[in-house]
């Protein structure tokens, strides 16, 4: 039995993750970034990913928001349905590994559990979690798109960092952080992630 499902079998196919990887010169990984809304995930999704292409690396983004309007569109931000909106996308984010791509997840992510849940999904050093660790004073004071503002209204319920936990991580491999009340920039964040990678393997 598999979940809910009975007699189903495993099937093996002909060209593997290292016939693929070996093709693409590269290891298919997933670099996991967590953080509050509006610490900066999706700009500095982006920002690796760009940096990641223009040294020839295959790579794709798996974005919260973005994800929500297609796969994840079913869901909403109560606990169970972010669990599931992470296990989902950490089960995609598996795939594109094993496709040899280096996969960027950029969600809240809140929960330790889930996020965790994720990392025991892959081998251990292809599960890159990095913590973008702004404060919430900051996220709030930037509130691009003026949620924070609704959320402080009573406008928008069990909003992340406000009236819904956010666990941060304990014992990641990545935490990006301000410098003297700075925040890196988004070139300097990839850099950061970008020289882990290399450094290890
Ligand atoms: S989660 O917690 O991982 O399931 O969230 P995620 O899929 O990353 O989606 C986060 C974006 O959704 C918007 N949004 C909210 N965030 C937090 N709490 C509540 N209640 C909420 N409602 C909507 C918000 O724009 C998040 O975008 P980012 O890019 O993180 O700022």
């Amino acid at each position: 039995t598999v979940g809910n499902s009975t007699n189903i079998l495993w099937h093996e196919c002909p060209v593997g993750k290292l016939e693929r990887q070996k093709l693409l010169s590269q290891k298919g990984c997933v670099i996991w970034i967590t953080g509050l809304s509006g610490s900066g995930k999706s700009t500095l999704a982006c920002a690796l990913s760009r940096e990641l292409h223009y040294r020839g690396h295959l790579t794709y983004i798996l974005d919260g928001d973005n994800v929500r309007h297609g796969l994840n569109r079913d869901l909403s931000f109560n606990g169970e349905d972010r669990a599931e909106n992470i296990r989902r996308v950490g089960e995609v984010a598996k795939l594109f590994a094993d496709a040899g791509l280096i996969c960027i997840a950029s969600l809240i992510s809140p929960y330790k559990k889930e996020r965790d849940a994720c990392r025991a999904m892959l081998s251990d050093s292809s599960f890159i979690e990095v913590f973008l660790n702004i404060p919430l004073e900051v996220c709030e004071a930037r509130d691009p798109k003026g949620l924070y503002k609704l959320a402080r209204a009573g406008k928008i319920k069990g909003f992340t960092g406000v009236d819904d936990p956010y666990e941060s991580p304990l014992d990641c491999e990545i935490v990006i952080q301000q410098n003297d009340g700075k925040c890196p920039t988004p070139k300097a964040m990839a850099e950061q992630i970008i020289s882990f990678l290399d450094n290890n393997g």
